[in-house]
């Protein structure tokens, strides 16, 4: 399997409340049907999640290939997974994905050869933690469904603390959301089939992250095609998986956090008046964190 370049971006939004300039040029590389989605959100954490994966998207393919970042279209396929419309561009075949969750948004993106196009990636993100409203056991018999018996052993071993069980649970669920993302076939498949064994030789601490010794089964058939890096961010508030196909990284790196100043781009729509008063009406929206 050849071995390609991988790039981990990762923004967070914890201590960013944008001005109406920053938020303006953020828009402004926006496409218009996505503006139109992202003023659905309520929530203005929401909304700048999912812009702020916008233009991690925008900065790696315009990194990538070296086109003005404004000259880069994306569309979503009938899933609503994001993909770049290449249109005549001649460059190295790349793939990316984004994952938003808590104040956190990823982007994890792979660049290949053009003779070996059959590849990709799919990430997730999400917090360890536990606040629904049940008890964790109840709570893991809703979600008997969603793995393996052999992951349900491994993630409800009883000598472990409930943290321990949630952080279990956590890594689990993001290294199946990464492997469904990179197919982009959302929840339609049957997920207790997909088994993942984690690397049990080492324990997923900030040190070690990212972890690679996770191996895949499907349908009792092991994926020798696929390969996963394991990921504990910021200190260990949040676990994170990278899935990849046909590819392996170059190096297993960690995620690298951008500033807003890195990934604002420029664009010549961050004047337009239209562009301006949408923001005012975003910036309106309330905060969910106070
Ligand atoms: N495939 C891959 N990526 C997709 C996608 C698809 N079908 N649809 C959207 N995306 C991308 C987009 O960039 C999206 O960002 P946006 O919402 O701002 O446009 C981003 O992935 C969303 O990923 P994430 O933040 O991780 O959201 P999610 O975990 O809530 O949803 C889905 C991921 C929608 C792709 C899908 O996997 C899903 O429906 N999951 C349901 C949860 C579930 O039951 N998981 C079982 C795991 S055990
Ligand atoms: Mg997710």
């Amino acid at each position: 399997m050849s071995k390609h370049i991988c790039t981990r971006w990762a923004f967070d939004l914890g201590s960013w409340r944008p001005t109406l300039p920053q938020l303006t040029q953020a828009v402004a590389s926006v496409q218009p049907e996505e503006r139109v989605r992202l003023m659905k959100f309520h929530f203005i954490d929401d909304f700048l999640s999912s812009l702020i994966g916008r233009l991690l998207m925008r900065k790696y393919v315009s990194t990538c290939s070296g086109l003005p970042a404004h000259q880069v279209k994306f569309a979503r396929d009938v899933r609503g997974k994001p993909y770049w419309m290449r249109e005549d561009y001649e460059g190295p075949p790349l793939s990316f994905n984004v994952s938003h969750q808590g104040s956190l948004v990823l982007l994890a993106g792979i660049t290949g050869e053009e003779s070996d196009p059959d590849f990709g990636i799919g990430t997730d993100v999400m917090k360890i933690e536990y606040s629904g409203g049940k008890s964790l056991s109840e709570f893991f018999r809703l979600m008997k469904g969603k793995f393996s018996a052999q992951e349900w052993s491994y993630i409800g071993r009883p000598q472990q603390d409930e943290r321990e069980q949630i952080k279990a649970f956590m890594r689990h669920w993001c290294l199946k959301e990464a492997y469904v993302k990179e197919l982009g076939v959302g929840i339609t498949v049957d997920l207790e089939k997909i088994s993942f064994s984690v690397d049990t030789t080492s324990c997923l601490d900030s040190k070690v992250s990212p972890l690679i010794g996770t191996s895949l089964r499907c349908h009792g058939e092991a994926m020798e095609n696929w390969h996963f890096e394991e990921h504990l961010l910021q200190e260990e508030d949040y676990c994170a998986a990278i899935a990849f196909r046909n590819c392996l990284p170059m190096v297993h790196g960690r995620f690298q956090f951008l500033r807003v100043e890195d990934i604002l781009l420029p664009s010549p729509e961050s004047q337009l008046e239209e562009v301006i008063s949408y923001c005012e009406k975003a910036l309106l929206k309330p905060y969910k964190r106070s």
